[in-house]
């Protein structure tokens, strides 16, 4: 290993002195030259994390990926060898087919294999999922998304001191990105004495603007507003969409002198008590000497028995014991409600009996309202957060749907889509019509009908399809498409709820009389190969969402049949005239 200068902490007032494992300035090409030479392991987002916020000391004191015996501590006692409070495991864990050998320099790489550090790897040892499991998340539940997750994970953990050549690259809100070093400075030049940090992975509401004023009123300090913008739980909000709803709310509803807002690059475990204890140790590094621990605190949903997998106060109570040796207090809240005569939030504890109470989930925030197109109540959010998230989620009638048109050739896909096409533009929709034998000269132009070829062709549109879908789009797909198992390769792609198949179901006999264009006759004399229906085979849906008969419906009425399925489900708005 080269050689590099003894990484210096730096002292603050807030908070003891912080790891800063990134490499001199003045050592970083030679080195990189090096690294290029050495071999190589890819981080996984998750990893990404953990080695930016070890290199910027948000780990502080931990330097490095965990060693076996750190490791094992961490899990036991949640202390690291040194003595130090440490309640989660952060681990660098490979694969056997990397084949890392101890003694040797490996360079860590990103997904997108962009050169981020190197380590010099001093051990490498097994370890236990279920162990890790039971121990740092109290569960073996394949419910707790940490718990799945670390079965997809290798078999050996990997340890030693790291030389960081560059952060992982953030192009996104670069002005909202702090280091643990530039927010303590920025933090201390409030001139408060108490910081108040408020760690979240939601888009905040009126109830948590309530929780974050109360604190910082208590404590006369300034807001540390902390949301995590690294990996959160599965299927929460995309942290692009809250950080502009904390924007809006930092600029226009809090009182400048008293609120930072920062971007935490975190990766959570969702672990209840033991994550809470670990935000507390984060927060601290940034320079905070309070946190507000409310209800359910990282908390990971229910377990497969429907049970929560932590009490609702198990994480307030676990960051109060160890409160003072890591010189961080709990401001703690109890659940607070709302209480619509009032007008106001209080904790459910300060609440009478037979009080009326409102709430909205956020289940309900989605489908009871952004979905349906409701706006949210100012009660429960400001004006502009309930914009931004209605950017987001916009209603049914303005979301993607894929109607994909199968049948034999002249089953009369063509003629339904495009009477669909006219009658979705009448009702305010933008519709894209994909006709297969018109993109056969354009994306699958030289295609021809080789079983391949009609493979091909298909997943083409299918892609497409699932691109305008995405952008809210309907698109329309008139395509033979002749084989089940492409279709359902087609459907996948699509995001559940926004796909419908159209089975265009007119008898072989029909189509072949319709020929309007000779291409029955020419297939029946053997000018044509592999003509669907003729010497190549047409496998009819299972459960298509629509069957059209062509026979004693016009393609009008299917259409309007069509449109109804599409009215049903929200896709189209039902004209208030009509109503
Ligand atoms: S998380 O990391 O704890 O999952 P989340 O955004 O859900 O983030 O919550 C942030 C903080 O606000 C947590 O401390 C949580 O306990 C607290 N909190 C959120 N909503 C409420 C509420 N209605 N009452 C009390 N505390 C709450
Ligand atoms: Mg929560």
């Amino acid at each position: 290993m080269i050689a590099t200068k003894q990484a210096t902490g730096l002292i603050s007032p807030y908070g003891g002195e912080l790891v800063n494992l990134m490499v001199p300035r003045d050592s970083i090409v030679e080195l990189t030259t090096y690294a290029n030479r050495l071999p190589s392991i890819r981080l996984t987002g998750r990893q990404v994390c953990d080695l930016e916020l070890l290199a910027i000391g948000a780990f502080s004191p931990l330097n490095k990926f965990m060693s076996q015996a750190d490791h094992q501590m961490v899990l036991d006692e949640m202390r690291l060898t040194s003595g130090h409070l440490f309640p989660i495991p952060i681990t660098l864990t490979v694969d056997d087919e990397d084949n890392v050998k101890v003694g040797q320099d490996i360079a860590l790489r990103d997904p997108q294999n962009e050169l981020l550090a190197v380590m010099t790897v001093e051990e490498k040892y097994e370890w236990d999922m279920n162990e890790v499991a039971q121990k740092a998340f109290g569960t073996l539940d394949l419910r707790h998304p940490l718990v799945a997750e670390m079965h997809r994970w290798g078999k050996y953990n990997i340890s030693g001191p790291l030389q960081v050549l560059q952060l992982p690259k953030h192009y996104d809100f670069k002005q909202l990105r702090l280091t643990p070093a530039e927010t303590r400075a920025r933090l201390a030049s409030f001139g408060h004495e108490n910081v108040v940090a408020f760690q979240t992975r939601n888009p905040l509401h009126r109830v948590h603007e309530e929780l974050t004023k109360r604190a910082v009123q208590a404590k006369d300090g300034v807001l540390l507003l902390h949301p995590v913008v690294g990996m959160t739980r599965p299927g929460d909000v995309d942290y692009f969409t809250r950080v502009r709803t904390y924007k809006a709310l930092a600029q226009r509803y809090y009182d400048q002198d008293r609120i930072l807002l920062s971007l935490l690059p975190l990766a959570m475990r969702m672990a209840g008590p033991r994550e809470a204890l670990w935000h507390a140790l984060i927060r601290r590094n940034y320079g905070a000497n309070h946190l507000i621990v409310g209800r359910d605190h990282a908390g990971p949903g229910k377990d497969s028995k429907g049970n929560p997998f932590y009490g609702p106060y198990d994480a307030q109570e676990l960051v109060e014991k160890h409160s003072e040796e890591i010189g961080v207090t709990v401001v703690p809240f109890r659940m607070l409600v709302y209480l619509p005569e009032e007008e106001r939030y209080e904790e459910i504890t300060k609440v009478p009996e037979n009080a009326k109470t409102s709430a909205i989930s956020g289940t309900q925030v989605r489908e009871e309202y952004l979905h349906a197109g409701r706006k949210l109540p100012t009660w429960f959010t400001r004006p502009e957060v309930a914009d931004i998230l209605s950017d987001t989620y916009p209603p049914r009638h303005r979301q993607g749907m894929c109607i994909w048109l199968t049948g034999l050739h002249n089953a009369g896909k063509s003629t339904t889509g495009s009477v669909l096409t006219t009658l979705l533009h009448e009702h305010g929709r933008q519709v894209t019509l994909l006709d297969g034998d018109v993109v056969r000269t354009h994306f699958s132009e030289g295609l021809g009908f080789s079983k391949e070829d009609r493979d091909d062709h298909v997943r083409r549109m299918g892609f497409v399809a699932s691109e305008i879908v995405r952008h809210g789009g309907i698109v329309i797909c008139a395509a033979v498409s002749p084989y089940r198992a492409t279709r359902n390769d087609v459907r996948a792609v699509m995001s559940e709820g926004h796909y419908m198949e159209v089975f265009v179901d007119t008898p072989l006999e029909i189509c072949e009389q319709r020929d309007t264009k000779g291409l029955y006759a020419r297939a029946r004399n053997g000018e044509l190969k592999g003509f669907t229906g003729v010497d190549d085979p047409y496998e009819p849906p299972q459960n298509p969402e629509i069957h059209l008969d062509t026979i004693h419906h016009t393609a009008e009425q299917n259409a309007r049949t069509i449109l109804d399925y599409l009215l049903q489900n929200g896709f189209v708005r039902q004209d208030t005239a009509e109503l």
